[in-house]
């Protein structure tokens, strides 16, 4: 949620740079956008509302001059949280005297306390954010130097902050963290400061985590301090070993798509862990006193699909709650209970927080997540890692079944039976390759074609497919924008049935277990007043109006029953003329809560 760029170094391109680095961090907010650098002793600041790197010349707006000779830069990609999307609450924000400039990400929950105080001083705001309080902070304490006067504001915000501060007297740049994500790339006599890895990745492999209440001053010298003990800190440089290409489209129209066809690969990549450590959390979910699954959105529903698996397949049963929720069923945590904290990002501000509740009360965590070196990495007692590469698509889809084989495999572990697991995974996988072929999305397309004028789309499901009729929601909601919600099957007759008219298409989401016979009712109970029945299933019925197949996969069918719809609500993207990768209202990380 909001990206930040800066850069400093050799190189005399800096703004330029900073707008390419931007445009990699666009799926993390694209309401607006702006460059600050500095040019004698004046920081000039930009600012637009759209694309990143398009200027709005009609508009009375001023291109960038990418000629400068310039080796400062700093940039922001902006999701709205405090103020509309307009010009004057796009970051950066200057100080009033203007010679501050910064750019953040996160909440300040007493920003309006503060921004009182500093009204009844005399200062006037240009914009409604909370960010704008923070460079008129700095400005008031501006008598103490940068570095201090920056530490000093700091210590006056409550709330989730990433931020990047330059001023107009000298060539410092300082970037601090507590809640939202900093990550320093060090090239050769250059540092990148980004929210996230592939902004520099072009440039350098070397990264250093800034961890919570820790700063970084970039001047002659570069020092990290702790905010809380105000002493010098060392940090590790870390090599990561991403490439470039893997967080491009490459070939692909979108990311959307590009990241489906990955599922090829990256649910035999996930369940490729190390069997003793895999067992060795499958110990710790047996002896914990309660184990809760937590997550947000798509994870969430991950979760309560894993929540059917371990009742199923580890006869265990196991909590769930979204992150948001969690801190009201607290009171049940103790420090003998294990929080399972599900999240590609492993940034996502509601997931995070339920982590602090619950190691507020001595309980373990055990962070499955994607984005190594996140906070929920760094924060956790037991982590696995994915493996599902950079997802860039808000629409979450490799990281989605990523998450569900690994959970899949630790229910199989609970009950002793990795390796009956392992094997299952293994063959989905496989059967997966298979059946993402051209072929198959062309017969997906035409469905989109017939449904895309739909005011509303219903999805059920039962058992561990309830959870998916859920995502499927998601899904569809969130890159075609038409109406949709999913149902466990046997709920419909109790209200919701009474949405269903002649022609409402209903995708019915089938395994071939013991649900079957279930769900194939319900679906005929819809057909009976109308609807138009998309049966997701490995056999073709009676009952469905128009069959997707899917490969037969036993306790993976959640898996594989979920990845036709994330197809389904690409094409229906692409009929309505809609971005997939990046869905109106929205962002990839939601660093807020
Ligand atoms: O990074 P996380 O997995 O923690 O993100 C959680 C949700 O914000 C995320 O799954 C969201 O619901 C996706 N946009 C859904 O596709």
């Amino acid at each position: 949620m909001c990206g930040i760029f800066a850069y400093k170094g050799d190189k005399k391109n800096a703004p330029e740079l900073v707008v390419n680095g931007l445009k990699k961090l666009e799926y993390r907010g694209y309401d607006s956008w702006g460059v600050a650098y500095r040019t004698g002793n004046e920081i000039k600041v930009y600012k637009e509302i759209g694309k990143i790197g398009e200027f709005d010349i009609k508009a009375g707006n001023e291109k960038i001059d990418f000629s400068a000779n310039c080796n400062l830069a700093m940039g922001h990609s902006r999701w709205a949280t405090h103020g509309g999307v307009t010009k004057e609450n796009a970051h950066p924000h200057y100080s009033e005297d203007k010679e501050i400039a910064i750019v953040h990400n996160g909440i300040i929950e007493n920003y309006a306390e503060l921004k009182k105080d500093l009204i009844e001083k005399g200062y006037k705001f240009r914009s409604e954010t909370d960010t704008e309080v923070i460079a008129y902070l700095i400005e008031d304490h501006k008598d103490l130097g940068f570095t201090e006067s920056v530490k000093k504001a700091i210590s006056m915000l409550q709330g989730r902050y990433a931020i990047v501060v330059m001023n107009a007297h000298n060539d410092a740049l300082i970037a601090a963290r507590r809640g939202s994500p900093i990550i320093i790339g060090k090239g050769k006599n250059e540092y990148f400061i980004a929210s996230d890895i592939p902004a520099f990745l072009e440039y350098t492999r070397e990264v250093i985590y800034l961890d919570d209440n820790q700063m970084i001053i970039i001047e002659d010298e570069v020092r990290f301090v702790d905010l809380e003990t105000n002493k010098e800190v060392k940090k590790r440089i870390v090599k990561i070993d991403l490439d470039a290409q893997s967080a491009e489209k490459g070939e692909f129209p979108h990311f959307m798509i590009k990241e489906i066809t990955e599922q090829k690969e990256t649910i035999a990549r996930a369940i490729n862990q190390d069997p003793a450590k895999i067992m060795e959390i499958a110990a710790a979910i047996k002896s914990a006193y309660g184990t809760y699954l937590v997550g947000c959105g798509t994870a969430g529903k991950v979760c309560l699909a894993a929540s059917y698996h371990f009742a199923k397949i580890a006869k265990r049963h196991v909590n769930f709650a979204f992150g948001s929720e969690f801190p009201s069923l607290q009171d049940f945590i103790t420090d003998k209970s294990l929080v399972v904290a599900v999240s590609q990002s492993g940034e996502t501000a509601d997931t995070l927080d339920a982590i602090e509740v619950a190691k507020k009360k001595g309980a373990k965590v055990l962070s499955i997540i994607n984005v190594e070196g996140s906070s929920m990495d760094r924060i956790s007692d037991y982590k696995i890692y994915i493996k599902a590469g950079p997802e860039k698509a808000v629409a979450s889809t490799k990281a989605t079944t990523a998450q569900m084989a690994i959970l899949t495999l630790l229910a199989y572990a609970c009950a002793g039976k990795l390796d009956e697991g392992k094997r299952l995974l293994v063959e989905t996988a496989s059967r997966i390759n298979d059946m993402l072929n051209p072929r198959y999305e062309a017969h997906i397309q035409k469905l989109a074609q017939q449904i895309k004028d739909w005011e509303s789309i219903y999805v059920i499901g039962k058992g561990q497919n309830y959870p998916m009729a859920l995502e499927a929601a998601i899904k569809l909601q969130e890159v075609s924008y038409i109406h949709a919600e999913g149902f466990a099957g046997g709920e419909l007759k109790h209200g919701p049935i009474a949405l269903i008219s002649k022609g409402t298409p209903c995708i019915v989401l089938v395994a071939n277990d013991e649900t079957k016979q279930d769900i194939l009712s319900n679906a005929m109970e819809i057909k009976s007043r109308g609807g138009y029945i998309i049966g997701i299933a490995p056999e073709n019925n009676d009952v469905f109006d128009y069959w997707i197949k899917v490969p037969e996969s036993g306790n993976a069918s959640p898996i594989v029953n979920i990845i036709p719809v994330q197809i389904l609500a690409y094409q229906l993207a692409i009929l309505r003329e809609n971005n997939p990768d990046m869905p109106r209202n929205l962002a990839k990380s939601v660093t807020v809560k």
